[in-house]
């Protein structure tokens, strides 16, 4: 269908790591060979918790686009935007915050989680609170079908499609909705036109679910009506109002199995992670000091892959062949530590290898870096004044 569309951001962070290429980015690089995305760097949510520390935003921005590229994401494909230069999502939370309820967002699981995680961080404020708000309205804008998220971000994903909901029931009244159903119908054909009135009758009256799956197949068979009129006739059956808004699903990412060079995730904060674009020196080192399974004192030892963190690269990385040898070898003590992980610093080197090259043209001239990011900030501001001239609209606002 093409009304499908992807809609997914970041918060800026700095160079990604490998965590985050194989929990997130390799997804958005699948996805955008089938379906419309827009992926964007979400700099006024780092704001929310580090309204005090703005340099931590700055660079970052750019290095984590130039991060994006290195994976794989193609500006042709994909419309890649800063969130602070679209100024529609700040007039879009504010415009959603009117009607939102405290306790939505007071009951949102990270709000007191990360209260507790981030102790050393002020999140007493306004702004914190209302960061699902302002997440929800970067999916709506665009009236995103999917929203690919890891699975602690799968709440405010809920909430998204809750104020989708509330919205839509409080605004999405269209003046004279009876006479433009009546009219829609009409182009359904006569005798289908009367089916259509007493499937609604009987759907309205009578509670009658067959009668509301048969009108639905109804309306979606016919072939030439437009999508508007489409919407109409569907809301009608079920006695919704307008579709104003769009109530996005969560594709959820899966759980990333990447290990940090400690066992542990990865994750910058540990300290244990290792960049996309680290330089292979770098890895090399970084790998040859991993903590094995303790049991392995000496290389005589036999081991036990399940309790080394480098079996969980082998498990990212590594073939079947490889992964074989790994097993056998490290259960009997035929192979040492040493040379268990130099197939992980291979296919490590070896993926990284596009990473750098990707990204070169882009730290060659910083120009073409911006182009892209201008040019994908028009494409999402044309998307998002279209949304929000019906919002205006819906609420009263379109005296210009
Ligand atoms: N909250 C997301 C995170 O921390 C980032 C984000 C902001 C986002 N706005 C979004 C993700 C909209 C998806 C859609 O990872
Ligand atoms: Fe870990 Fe490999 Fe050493 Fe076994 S041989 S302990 S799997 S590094």
């Amino acid at each position: 269908m093409s009304s499908e569309l992807v809609v997914s951001g970041m918060r800026p962070t700095g160079a990604l790591h490998l965590g985050h290429y194989h929990g997130a980015l390799k997804n958005w690089v699948r996805l955008q060979s089938l379906y419309p995305c827009l992926y964007f760097v979400a700099d006024w949510h780092a704001l929310t918790t580090h309204y005090d520390s703005p340099e931590v935003i700055g660079d970052n921005v750019w290095e984590m686009v130039i991060d994006w590229l290195a994976a794989g994401i193609d500006p042709k494909q994909s419309t890649l935007f800063v969130q602070s230069r679209v100024l529609e999502h700040a007039e879009l939370h504010l415009l959603l915050s009117m009607s939102t309820p405290l306790g939505w967002l007071e009951r949102v699981p990270t709000y007191k989680d990360q209260q507790e995680k981030l102790a050393d961080r002020d999140l007493t404020t306004y702004g914190f609170l209302g960061y699902p708000l302002l997440m929800s309205a970067d999916i709506l804008m665009y009236r995103a079908t999917y929203v690919p998220v890891g699975e602690d971000q799968v709440p405010h994903i809920e909430v998204t499609r809750e104020l989708a909901r509330r919205f839509n029931h409080l605004y999405g009244r269209e003046p004279d909705l009876e006479e433009k159903v009546k009219a829609a119908a009409a182009k359904l054909g006569g005798k289908n036109a009367r089916l259509y009135h007493q499937l609604h009758m009987r759907f309205q009256q009578e509670g009658d679910a067959e009668a509301l799956a048969q009108a639905r197949a109804l309306v979606e068979a016919a072939g030439s009506l437009s999508e508007l009129d489409r919407e109409r006739l569907l809301g009608w059956i079920s006695g919704h109002r307008k579709q104003i808004l769009v109530e996005p699903r969560a594709l959820l990412t899966e759980a990333s199995r990447m290990p940090g060079i400690d066992g542990q995730k990865m994750s910058k904060s540990y300290g244990n992670a290792i960049a996309m674009r680290e330089a292979p020196e770098s890895v090399v080192k970084k790998i040859r000091k991993m903590p094995t399974d303790p049991a392995r004192v000496r290389r005589t030892d036999p081991g036990e892959p399940e309790r080394c963190p480098v079996w969980q690269l082998h498990l990212v990385y590594s073939d079947e062949a490889t992964r074989e040898w790994v097993q056998v070898g490290c259960r009997s003590a035929g192979i040492g530590c040493l040379e268990c992980k130099q197939p992980v610093i291979d296919a490590i080197i070896a993926e990284q290898r596009q990473f750098h090259e990707r990204a070169q043209p882009y730290l060659d001239s910083p120009a073409l870096l911006r182009d892209i990011v201008d040019d994908g900030c028009d494409r999402a501001r044309k998307l998002a004044q279209q949304t929000m001239h019906e919002v205006r609209e819906a609420m009263g606002l379109g005296y210009r």
